[in-house]
């Protein structure tokens, strides 16, 4: 049998106790589906969503709200995003005394209002920016300190490399590239062999992102990509135990999926740790956009959409669990 690519991993200071990354999700990766990836699937290191590195210094409210913790939640990296390197130096700090892990910059993000602010996948064009912004935190924080990137700013611009070298002289600790370039949407294939490019010219660790979902995805990129390790993200929306999965069915074995019952028990159980982090109203809210992807391998599971959206309380959401989920 091939061997096992699942194995701890060291990033910066960091000891992981594998080499699978829970990936930056925002309007996601909040401290109750952190815990919930960490108590289904105990990834070796969780990620916040993004952070604004702006807000965080004007001492704007909402961005307080990523900063915080789940009680018995495993290593978080807090990333940042931002193109202003006295505002990410600041966040660095911030997320410093807040119980970070680790720091990452995002240099990836293609959504229109990051992009206009100079940051997220709009670095990609500007390297020199990216190795500033790089070393501001680095000035700002003792923590391992990591870039997430795509492979370059479009089709024809490949600059992941010369990225990787800039952010290796400016202090960071490994870089995690998504193998697509910032125009490329999801139905473009991850590119393995345009990571392993990264990969064998970086000195620092390469963590390979994109279309991971079970063993077999994994094993892929471990193999074609040649990467130190893996982050998942979309495979964990509705699903927390995707990293338990991964690891049965790369160390060979079989992976028992979840009967219904046990998914609809996680999906109250994500809305009741919600209800705590944010109050009911805003909980409910978020449950019905999770419920769908609780739901997706459902019988039913458009009548259970359906009536979720009507869903206005806990009690009202329990009851449409305990009769669909079985
Ligand atoms: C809903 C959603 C939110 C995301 N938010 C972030 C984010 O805050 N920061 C980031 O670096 N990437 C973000 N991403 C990109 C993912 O981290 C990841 O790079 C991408 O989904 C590819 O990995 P996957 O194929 O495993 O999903 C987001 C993706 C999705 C679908």
């Amino acid at each position: 049998m091939a061997e096992n690519p699942i194995v701890p991993l060291r990033l910066g200071g960091l000891e992981l106790a594998n080499n699978l990354i829970q990936a930056p999700l925002a309007g996601f990766s909040s401290p109750p589906f952190r815990l919930l990836a960490w108590t289904f699937g105990r990834p070796g290191l969780l990620a916040t969503e993004m952070i604004s590195a702006n807000a965080l210094r004007q001492g704007s409210d909402s961005q307080e709200r990523y900063l915080a913790k789940s009680p018995g939640e495993g290593p978080v990296m807090y990333q940042i995003w931002g193109a202003d390197p006295g505002a990410v130096g600041f966040a660095a700090a911030r997320v410093t005394e807040r119980g970070a892990a680790a720091v990452d910059l995002n240099c990836g993000c293609p959504v229109r209002k990051v992009r206009a602010a100079g940051a997220g996948s709009k670095l990609l064009e500007n390297p020199p920016l990216i190795g500033r912004l790089v070393r501001a935190m680095r000035k700002n924080t003792s923590l391992p300190l990591s870039i997430k990137i795509r492979l370059g700013p479009s089709g024809d611009h490949f600059n992941a490399v010369e990225i990787a070298r800039i952010a290796e002289a400016e202090g960071a600790d490994w870089l995690t590239v998504h193998g697509r370039h910032a125009r490329e949407a999801y139905g473009t294939p991850c590119r393995h062999g345009e990571i392993r490019r990264v990969v064998e010219a970086a000195r620092l660790p390469v963590i390979g992102n994109g279309d991971v979902r079970d063993g077999r995805g994994a094993r892929e990129m471990f193999v074609r990509a040649g990467v130190a390790g893996a982050m998942i993200g979309r495979a964990c929306l509705g699903a927390p135990w995707v990293f338990a999965r991964v690891k049965a069915e790369c160390a060979g074995g079989t992976w028992r999926p979840p009967v219904p019952a046990e998914v609809g028990e996680a999906l109250l159980r994500h809305h009741d740790l919600l209800a705590g982090q944010l109050g009911p109203g805003l909980a409910i809210r978020q449950s019905r956009k999770l419920g769908a992807f609780y739901s997706k391998s459902l019988a039913g599971a458009r009548e259970f959409r359906n009536r979720l959206n009507l869903c206005q309380a806990r009690d009202e959401l329990a009851e449409l669990i305990r009769e669909c989920f079985r």
